[in-house]
């Protein structure tokens, strides 16, 4: 891969907490790429139709709260999230989103938009992105696309303890609850569902550390070499 060129994208799909977002991270910095957590767009767009009282089904209210909505992620040590310059990084990351992000998710004008500025990052950047239709829809034709699962008690056990370590006071059973929830949505909606492209690397992380699921992917990349 040369160091200088530009619009290299580097996809990861799958369900919540099969370790996208980590892998994502570490893949991005050590190849000095963007990395682009389109799950928090998702997030902070719940967030704001939560704030507003929105009725997802008035598609005039919807479409004005889109075109008001200013949306930014900022690089740090890790992603910040800013919705109209309010920086509700840690706020998207609550069990109420989780509970009303899948009507967000399947929504079509949401949805549009969202593929919209995701697809923009790659005109200046080389990014990783994760998500869930990153390597089927956003960039059907990204360079390298991985698809990451684990079983759900795994999955759920990796949120149960990330949550427990913010204070947040939840059941491991109601986390497996929820969770198959919203795996079902996300597998299910007619746009933009959760599904392993064609041409994806597909690694189970259930049983591996992060460093192992890092360098298996790093290797792909290696090997790979640079398809574009
Ligand atoms: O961190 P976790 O895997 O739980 O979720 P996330 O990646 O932050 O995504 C949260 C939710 O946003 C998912 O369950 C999807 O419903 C939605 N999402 C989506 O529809 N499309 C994406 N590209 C990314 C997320």
């Amino acid at each position: 891969m040369s160091s200088n060129q530009k619009n290299i994208v580097i996809a990861l799909d799958g369900p919540a907490a099969s370790g996208k977002s980590t892998i994502a991270q570490i893949i991005a910095q050590k190849l000095n790429f963007l990395y682009i957590d389109s799950g928090a767009m998702y997030r902070a767009f719940t967030w704001k139709m939560m704030q507003n009282n929105i009725n997802i089904d008035n598609n005039t209210e919807l479409n004005e709260l889109i075109n008001n909505t200013h949306l930014v992620l900022k690089k740090g040590f890790s992603i910040k999230v800013y919705v109209d310059s309010l920086d509700i990084t840690t706020k998207i990351r609550d069990p109420e989103i989780d509970r009303n992000i899948s009507i967000v998710a399947k929504n079509d004008l949401i949805r549009k938009a969202l593929v919209k500025l995701q697809r923009s990052y790659q005109k200046n950047y080389n990014i990783v992105m994760d998500g869930r239709d990153i390597g089927t829809i956003v960039f059907p034709k990204a360079n390298y696309k991985f698809y990451l699962e684990a079983s759900i008690e795994v999955r759920a056990m990796r949120r149960f303890q990330e949550l427990i370590a913010k204070g947040k006071e939840i059941t491991l059973e109601k986390i497996i609850k929820e969770m198959q929830n919203r795996d079902h949505a996300d597998f299910t909606r007619t746009i933009g569902p959760l599904k392993c492209a064609k041409d994806a690397f597909r690694i189970d992380t259930s049983e591996l550390s992060i460093e192992q699921v890092a360098s298996l992917v790093l290797n792909c990349i290696k090997n790979k070499g640079n398809k574009s």
